[in-house]
């Protein structure tokens, strides 16, 4: 291969790497459409009144609100569905109305206390005591050490994907090196970070096959864990910078300006 295509391909790589990340960042900071179609994960609770109604053998009122500007956290109702992202989370009155939390950085995934505090006082009790207390999406500690770990990868593997790419354009043996060093390192974080949300993500969605109440009837929990494109944007990011490596690699040993 020719230097300068082996170049031109790793910076390729990196770039994309690197933009592939910044574009996982963006999701659910606000609900305008791009950031409202990228999340690492959805918990839909449509479902969820219609079991509670079978649970308790009576008709629901107040567990839903559809104002979508009413605070969040506040007891104010729940909504039909939850998508979070690396910094905050949006909950959706429908697919056009939603509001979000505040960010943070190193935000926590802690999706059983992001529901049950939009419930009313009354619903929160009920569902306390309805969920199963073994369901991972209960697991606040765990869920929300997880996630904010995977954050710091993530944050820190795509300054070192941008570090990647602007090295690797000043075309030196030694910023060659430099390159493939931080892909792999950073590409590391990236697969770690990617793990730790896959695993996240597989524990928590056996919620979606469990039944409410007892085992005498046979009606879903009706609350649905699901993956998001964020998700699949980190494995991705990943998947880039690992091969990006081999060009680098490659041009620092056989470059010679
Ligand atoms: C939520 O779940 C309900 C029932 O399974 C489904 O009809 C609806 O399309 C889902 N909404 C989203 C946004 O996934
Ligand atoms: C919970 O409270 C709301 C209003 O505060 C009421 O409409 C609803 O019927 C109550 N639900 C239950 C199950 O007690
Ligand atoms: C979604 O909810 C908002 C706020 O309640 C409402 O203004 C809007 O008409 C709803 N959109 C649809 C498609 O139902
Ligand atoms: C929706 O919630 C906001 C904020 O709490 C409130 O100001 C507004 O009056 C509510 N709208 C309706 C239709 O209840
Ligand atoms: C979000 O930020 C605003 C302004 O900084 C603050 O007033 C509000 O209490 C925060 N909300 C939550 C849920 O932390």
């Amino acid at each position: 291969m020719r230097g300068e295509v082996c170049i031109g391909l790793a910076s390729i790589l990196a770039l994309a790497s690197t933009l592939l990340l910044i574009f996982a960042h963006v999701g659910q900071i606000n609900t305008s459409n791009v950031p409202k179609g990228i999340y690492m994960t959805k918990v839909n609770v449509s479902g969820y009144g219609d079991s509670l109604e079978v649970a308790i053998l009576n008709p629901i009122f107040g567990l839903y609100t559809d104002n979508a500007s009413a605070p969040l956290g506040d007891s104010a109702g729940l909504r039909q569905y939850y998508q979070f992202g690396l910094y905050s989370y949006c909950a959706y009155v429908n697919d056009s109305a939603g509001s979000c939390s505040n960010h943070t950085a190193g935000f926590r995934f802690t999706p059983f206390d992001t529901l049950v505090s939009d419930m009313r006082s009354n619903f929160s009790t009920l569902t306390q005591e309805l969920l199963p207390g073994d369901l991972i999406l209960r697991d606040s500690h765990y869920l929300g050490q997880t996630s904010r770990a995977a954050y710091f990868l993530i944050l820190l593997a795509t300054i070192g994907a941008a570090l990647t790419f602007i090295l690797g354009i000043l075309k030196y043996s030694i910023t060659f090196f430099l390159s493939a060093l931080a892909a792999g390192i950073s590409s590391l974080f990236l697969v770690v970070a990617a793990a730790l949300w896959t695993v996240m993500i597989n524990r928590s969605n056996d919620i979606n096959t469990r039944i409410i109440g007892s085992a005498m009837n046979t009606t879903p929990l009706g609350i649905e864990v699901s993956t998001g494109t964020g998700f699949y944007l980190i494995w991705a990011a990943f998947a880039c910078l690992f091969l990006s490596m081999i060009p680098y690699i490659i041009s620092c040993c056989t470059y010679r300006g």
